[in-house]
């Protein structure tokens, strides 16, 4: 049990945390973007000083593209032990004027506060700097071991996280990972997420002519490429709104009885989200729920587009180029790889004589679910509730983290636990994002909690 005075500790220090918290936020740490890479490199280096002050032994690697950021405090030989992930890389802020005040501007209004990354992932994996804080005030050590991994590229896709896992599988041995950057069930109801969708991100080019034409000149002659797309990008799915590449559905798990009786017991009210969402209806597969199918169930959808003339007035064109970024969520037990080749296939199958199109996979992740049934997740929902004062709820996620998979495949992790301290309205990679104060201070109450309640 965690002791009253750490407790204590942390809600003295409310005022600071968030001080600290808006100066991480103030690093327009864009991964995609290469002309942010030297911010990148800046909150790199922001995270490796805080876990430096904090008398962690600290190393900052370089990799292809962004550091990875790695920090230990191992007092027992033989101790359990906690690795804890989180990305210090946010996604781009864009549409920039929807924002009230700047993405890297952090404003603090009614409780919040809004900057891009303040929910994912700076501000739920500050919490975990600053329970280690605390505990290391009241108790001079940890009650276990904890590894602290941190790296810039979750949103590229964790590109090469994966090498660095396998280079320093000994030193990153460990009983258990946490990992903050999900979410709450709903804002007030914690939960522990026991399933990841995977993804499979493509894009198309598509080649028509050789240059941009004049329509009138030689419209009926040659083949129109973003024509072409649009076609090709409708096949994808059938009315019925299923997904019509062949094979899409062969290795999905279906859900279990048990599972969607869970999922329906969960209260969820349609007609909030269609207001927050601001459509009239949900769509979808009409068998499953809507947490069904935002969490269980694959999809496939068009990320962007873009081809021949869309500025002031009208061009008669053809346009030579066309292209499109598509992505799919996937679930349990679909592999990045093979659905990427059954795309490919049927996207070449549907190409028309007359345009070329050429396949670029940008990024993918491995579907994830993690056995409810273990030691360290009862810790983790014992830990939750002193944060919160509230038990979790076990829920499944639809978005993705690349590198959990490979927690289990290359660490042999089983004990994976997912804890979001934020909330589904946060407005992750939109504008806005914003993080509710109250939760980050009640994700540094459960993050000191785990480290108590782990150890043995
Ligand atoms: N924090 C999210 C993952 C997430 C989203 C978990 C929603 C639970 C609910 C993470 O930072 C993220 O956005 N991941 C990307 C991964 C992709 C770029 C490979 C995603 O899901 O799009
Ligand atoms: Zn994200």
């Amino acid at each position: 049990m965690i002791p009253k005075e750490t407790l204590g500790k942390i809600d003295g220090n409310r005022k600071r945390y968030v001080e600290e918290l808006l100066e991480f936020l103030r690093i327009p740490s864009v991964s995609t973007y290469s002309r942010h890479a030297v911010d990148v490199r800046r909150a790199a280096e922001w995270v490796f000083n805080h876990l430096k002050r904090l008398e962690f032994h600290t190393k900052l690697t370089e990799t292809e593209r962004h550091p990875v950021v790695y920090g230990e405090h191992c007092p027992y030989p033989d101790g359990p032990t906690l690795l804890i992930y989180g990305h210090y890389d946010v996604q781009p802020p864009e549409p920039l004027e929807e924002w009230t005040t700047p993405p890297f501007t952090p404003s603090i209004r009614e409780g919040y506060v809004y900057a891009r990354g303040a929910s994912d992932d700076k501000g739920q994996f500050f919490t975990y700097l600053k329970a280690i804080e605390a505990v290391l005030a009241v108790s001079g050590k940890l009650p276990i071991n904890v590894k602290v991994l941190v790296e810039g590229e979750e949103e590229i896709g964790s590109p090469n996280l994966g090498a660095f896992l396998k280079s320093h599988q000994d030193q990153l041995k460990a009983n258990a990972v946490a990992v903050s950057d999900s979410s709450q069930f709903a804002q007030g109801t914690p939960a522990i997420t026991y399933g990841l969708r995977g993804l499979s991100y493509l894009q198309l080019d598509l080649q028509g002519p050789r240059i941009d034409l004049h329509s009138g000149s030689f419209g009926g002659l040659v083949a129109n490429p973003l024509q072409a797309l649009c076609t090709m990008i409708s096949a994808l799915k059938k009315p019925d709104g299923s997904i019509a590449i062949p094979n899409f559905y062969a290795d999905v798990l279906p859900l279990e009885q048990w599972e969607r009786e869970e999922m329906a017991s969960l209260s969820f009210d349609e007609n909030q989200l269609k207001e927050y969402l601001g459509v009239e209806e949900l769509v979808g597969e009409g068998d499953y729920s809507p947490m069904e199918r935002k969490t269980a169930r694959p999809t496939l959808d068009v990320n962007g587009i873009w081809g021949g003339f869309s500025g002031e007035g009208a061009k008669t064109v053809i346009p030579a180029r066309a292209g499109a970024k598509v992505s799919m969520r996937l679930v349990p037990d679909q592999k990045p790889n093979v659905i990427n080749a059954l795309f490919k296939d049927y996207i070449r199958s549907l190409t028309p004589s007359g345009v070329r199109v050429q396949i670029t996979e940008l990024h993918g992740a491995e579907p994830v679910l993690v056995t409810r049934d273990q030691v360290s997740v009862k810790a983790a929902a014992r830990a939750i509730e002193t944060g919160f004062g509230k038990a979790p709820v076990f829920i499944r996620e639809g978005g993705s983290i690349p590198i959990v998979n490979l927690f289990k495949e290359v660490l042999g992790l089983d004990s994976i636990l997912l804890m979001g301290w934020g909330s589904p309205d946060d407005g992750a990679h939109s504008p806005n994002e914003r993080f509710s104060l109250e939760d980050f201070h009640r994700g540094i109450r459960s993050a000191a909690a785990l480290f108590y309640e782990l150890a043995v």
